[in-house]
C-alpha cells in the first residue's frame, strides 16, 4: 500500500468522509478523525501512512494482536470447512472449547454457552439466574458496563441510560468502589469500603420487593475508569449475595484471559461465581462469548425451559477462534507476560505521578515489583 492509502488521498478523502456521513448511524458519538487501512500486531496504519499505536486494543479485545499469523490460519481453514450451522447442530470446535474452558476456570463452572457479544454473555447469565432463582431483581454496581441488550443494559450505569425508557423493573446499584476521593473514609483517612458496601445493600434491601435473584460486577470495573476493588471487597460482595440468596455474576469481558495477571480476574479475590462471562479477548477481537456457570444451575434453567436462542449461538469458525487464542495465551505465557509488563508500567506512570501535581491517581493490578 502507498502512502495515502488505497485511494492516494490520505486521511482527508472528502469522498470517503461524505459517504460516511450520509450513510452511517452514529452509534457512540464521533468518528476517529481518520481512516483505518490496515492493523497488525500492535499497530493500526491510517491512510496517510502513518504507524498508530492501538493503545485500544481495537475494542480492548486484540490480546495477541491484530492479524496474528495464527488465528489467520484458522480463519482460512475453519470457514472453508464449517463456518456456520444450524444453532442446535453441534460441532467439535465448540464442544472443545466449552470442554477448554471449564477445565481453566476456577470452582465447577463446567457447563458453557458460546455466544458472539459481551452484551449478549450477560443477557443469557441475568436470563439463566432470573430462571434458576425464579426472581428478577438485578443488583449493579454504579460505574459497571455490561453491554447494549435490555438486560445488561439495565445492569450498566456507568452510561447510555438516557433516552431509551425505563430500565427493567428491579434494577437496582450499588456504589462501585473508588478508593480516589471517597466519601466513606476512616478516622485514619483509609477508604472504608465495607461501610460504603454495607450502605448499598441496606438500600438495596429497602428497594426489593423480595425477588433478589443476582448481582452482576466486573472485577475490575473497566469501562467506568478501570476501579480495581480493595482485597476483601469481592469476597464481601459475594457474602451479601449468599446471605440474600442471589447469585453472583463476574463479567469477566475486558479482565479475562490473563490480562490482570491471572487468566481469570476473579482468580485474584478468591471468589467463584455462580456465572462468569467472557467475550472480547476469548475472541481476541472476533466476535465470540461464553457464559460459564454449573450443572445445578444449567440442569435447573434447562427443567424449566430456559430459552437462549441466536443465530450464532456454537457457531464452528469463533469457537475454533477461541480455541486458538486460548491455546496462544497459555503456551506464550501471556498472563504472566501482562503480570510483569503490568508491573512495569504502573512502576513508571507512579514515578510520573511524583513529578506531575495533575497526575491524581493511578490505577490497575500490578504485583510483580510494586505493592499492590
Ligand atoms: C465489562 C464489559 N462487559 C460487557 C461489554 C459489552 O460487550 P459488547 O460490546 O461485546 O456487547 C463491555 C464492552 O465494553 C464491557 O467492557
Amino acid at each position: 500500500m502507498n502512502d495515502m492509502g488505497s485511494t492516494g488521498r490520505g486521511n482527508a478523502d472528502a469522498a470517503f468522509w461524505e459517504k460516511a456521513r450520509a450513510h452511517l448511524v452514529r452509534y457512540g458519538g464521533d468518528f476517529a478523525p481518520f481512516i483505518a487501512e490496515r492493523a497488525q500486531g500492535s499497530f493500526m496504519w491510517d491512510a496517510d501512512g502513518r504507524r498508530i499505536l492501538d493503545f485500544c486494543s481495537g475494542q480492548m479485545s486484540a490480546i495477541i494482536g491484530h492479524s496474528h499469523p495464527e488465528i489467520v490460519e484458522v480463519v482460512r481453514r475453519t470457514v472453508g470447512e464449517l463456518d456456520h450451522l444450524y444453532s442446535t447442530i453441534l460441532s467439535r470446535p465448540v464442544v472443545d472449547l466449552a470442554a477448554l474452558l471449564a477445565e481453566l476456570a476456577p470452582g465447577k463452572l463446567e457447563r458453557v454457552l458460546l455466544l458472539s457479544t459481551g452484551g449478549e454473555s450477560n443477557e443469557a447469565a441475568i436470563r439463566m439466574a432470573k430462571v434458576a432463582s425464579r426472581h428478577h431483581e438485578i443488583v449493579g454496581l454504579s460505574r459497571s458496563w455490561h453491554g447494549v441488550t435490555g438486560g445488561a443494559a439495565s445492569a450498566t450505569y456507568s452510561s447510555s441510560r438516557r433516552g431509551h425508557g425505563p430500565a427493567q423493573a428491579g434494577s437496582f446499584v450499588l456504589p462501585a468502589p473508588d478508593p480516589y476521593r471517597s466519601r466513606f473514609i476512616n478516622a485514619d483517612g483509609t477508604y472504608d469500603w465495607q461501610a460504603e458496601l454495607d450502605f448499598g445493600f441496606e438500600l438495596v434491601d429497602r428497594q426489593s420487593s423480595g425477588e433478589l435473584a443476582a448481582c452482576i460486577a466486573e472485577p475490575i470495573l473497566s469501562s467506568g475508569g478501570v476501579l480495581v476493588p480493595p482485597d476483601g471487597y469481592m469476597a464481601a460482595l459475594a457474602a451479601k449475595c449468599r446471605e440474600r440468596g442471589m447469585m453472583l455474576i463476574f463479567d469477566e469481558a475486558q479482565t479475562g484471559l490473563g490480562r490482570t495477571g491471572h487468566l481469570f480476574a476473579c482468580e485474584h479475590d478468591g471468589v467463584v461465581p455462580d456465572f462468569l462471562t467472557l467475550s472480547k479477548t476469548l475472541g481476541a477481537g472476533l466476535p465470540l462469548s461464553a457464559v460459564l456457570t454449573t450443572s445445578q444451575i444449567e440442569e435447573a434453567c434447562y427443567e424449566r425451559g430456559f430459552i437462549f436462542y441466536t443465530t450464532h449461538a456454537s457457531d464452528p469458525l469463533p469457537a475454533a477462534v477461541g480455541l486458538k487464542v486460548l491455546e496462544i495465551v497459555i503456551r506464550d505465557q501471556l498472563t504472566e507476560r501482562a503480570r510483569s509488563l503490568g508491573a512495569y508500567l504502573r512502576d513508571g506512570l507512579r514515578s510520573l505521578q511524583q513529578r506531575h501535581e495533575c497526575i491524581g491517581d493511578v490505577r490497575g493490578r500490578a504485583r510483580a515489583s510494586s505493592s499492590a
